[in-house]
This record gives C-alpha cells, structure tokens and sequence, in this order.
C-alpha cells in the first residue's frame, strides 16, 4: 500500500508528453504576454485566399490605429513575405525579430530562406519545431493583433499552433463554392476540437450575397463578417507585393468593415 501511494504520488497526472506541451504553451503565454489578440486566418482547404485575408486584414487594422504583427505561420510554403514586397534574407539571431514592413511586423520562414522557388522539404517534426520556434524565440513587443497566416490542411501545422499558442480564435476562409465550404467547416471542426472559438467566417471570392459563408455558419453556428469580392487586382498586386488595400479604396472598405467588426467584438 506505501508503495503504491509512493508510485502514485511521483506520476504526473498527465502523460508526460501531454504535461510537456502544457508546460511549453504556458512558457510561450508569458513570452507572448505583450500581445493581446491573436487571431489565425484559417481554412483546410488550400487557395481559397487565406494569405490573402490575413495581409489585407494586418494592414486594415494598422490603419484602424492598432499595433500588428502578422506571422507567416505556413512554414514550408511561405507567401506572405512576396505578398509584403519582402526581399532580402536574413541570418538567423536569436530572439528572432520580425521585420518592420509598412508599419507592420511581419516574421517569415522565407526571410530566413536563400531562395523564393527552393522547396523546403521538412517532415512534421522540423514543421513543428519552427513553429515553436516562431512563438517561443521572437521578440514581438507589445501589439493589438497578431495575425497568423495558417497553412490549408487539418495535420502538423494547424495542429501545432492550436495546441501551443493561447489564441483568441480563428477566423475561417471560404469561397462561395460547396467544396470550400466543406473543407471550411471541418476546419471549424478541429478548431471546436482543440477548445477554441471560431470567431467567424469570410466568404473571399464572393458574388456579394454569402453563399459558402452562410452554410459554413449555419453549420457551425457562427457569424459571416463579410465578403470580399472576386477581383483580378488582388492577384496582380500581391503578385507585385503590393498590398491591395493599401491602393485600392474600394477594396479597402470591404476590409474595413470586417476589421471593424473584429474590433467591435472586444476581440
Ligand atoms: N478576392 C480575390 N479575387 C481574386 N483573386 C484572389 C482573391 N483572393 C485571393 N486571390 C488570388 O487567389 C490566389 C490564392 O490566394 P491565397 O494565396 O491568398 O490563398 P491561400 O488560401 O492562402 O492559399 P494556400 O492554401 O496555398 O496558402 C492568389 O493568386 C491570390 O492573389
Ligand atoms: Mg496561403
């Protein structure tokens, strides 16, 4: 019986790797206590324009008057730092320090990369461990926002972040078409899952009236915040790193009013 109380009283009352990442996101917690929002631009499925959301939606709320910092959080396939005008690479010094773009600090795998177009070819392990690095080892500062740009799929990355990072929740990215949706609600799905609040949805490429943001929200019981329309200058501009909302106006409104909608919420 003293053995047993003995053997009980030295096993943690979490499996050892469970406690392990307990104790790692609440170090991260008070490395990132300077930040007060962090919000993931979020969806399984791949070009429905999450870089696209969390770029113009950074330089929305910068204009908005608040302080934001946006993380390239799709470490193998970085984009945001081409959709920033981001050139140059940097040699890697720790803390990690984002990189002032615009009025925004923005942290990417590609500043650190020699080459745009060479592939990283990381398997889950290295993904995880940038990842940890890029919450655990950046010196942010104090901002209103951080902004994380997510990487399609509902594996190692997303999962990652959802389970390090004390986030205040995920807005999900859809297009008007069926398939987007679908892949936008199980991505709602895992966010649920893992304990954290889905803070709406918005439909990119949209016709006007939410199509696949209204059967994403329906589904999941969540709000639409908005839509943006489908227009080419999005393309070409990023293409160009040129933000778009910081050119076009009535681009911009379509931001503002989802921007303003998040700030509105006290999120
Ligand atoms: N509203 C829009 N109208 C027209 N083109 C758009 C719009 N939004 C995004 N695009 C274009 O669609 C392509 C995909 O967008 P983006 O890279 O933002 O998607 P993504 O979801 O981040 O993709 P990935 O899953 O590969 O990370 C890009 O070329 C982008 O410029
Ligand atoms: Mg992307």
């Amino acid at each position: 019986m003293e053995e047993q109380n003995k053997e009980a009283a030295n096993t943690p009352p979490f499996h050892p790797s469970f406690a392990r990442v307990l104790n790692q996101k609440q170090q991260i917690k008070e490395k990132l206590s300077g930040i007060r929002h962090k919000i993931g631009i979020y969806s399984a499925k791949g070009g429905v324009g999450k870089t696209t959301v969390a770029v113009n939606l950074a330089y929305t709320l910068r204009d908005l008057g608040f302080k934001v910092g946006l993380l390239d959080a799709d470490v193998d396939t970085p984009n945001v730092a081409m959709f920033v005008g981001m050139n140059g690479i940097q040699e890697v010094i720790y803390p990690l320090r984002p990189v002032e773009m615009h009025g925004v600090k923005v942290l990417s795998t590609a500043m650190f990369i020699d080459e745009s177009t060479k592939p990283i070819i990381w398997r889950g392990p290295m993904v995880a461990k940038m990842i940890t690095e890029f919450f655990d080892n950046t010196a942010w500062g104090d901002l209103d926002y951080l902004i994380l740009d997510l990487p399609p799929g509902t594996s190692d990355a997303p999962l990652s972040i959802m389970q390090l990072l004390d986030m205040d929740g995920f807005i999900l990215v859809t297009t008007p078409q069926h398939i987007a949706a679908v892949n936008a609600i199980r991505s709602g799905r895992m966010v649920k899952r893992m304990g954290i609040s889905i803070l709406g949805v918005v439909e990119n490429m949209s016709e006007g009236v939410p199509k696949g943001a209204k059967e994403v929200a329906q589904e999941l019981g969540c709000d639409v915040l908005g839509t943006i329309a489908h227009d080419n200058k999005f393309s070409a501009l990023s293409d160009s790193g040129v933000i778009p909302i910081t050119v076009d106006n009535a681009l911009k409104v379509q931001f503002t009013n989802i921007a303003e909608r998040i700030a509105g919420q006290g999120i």
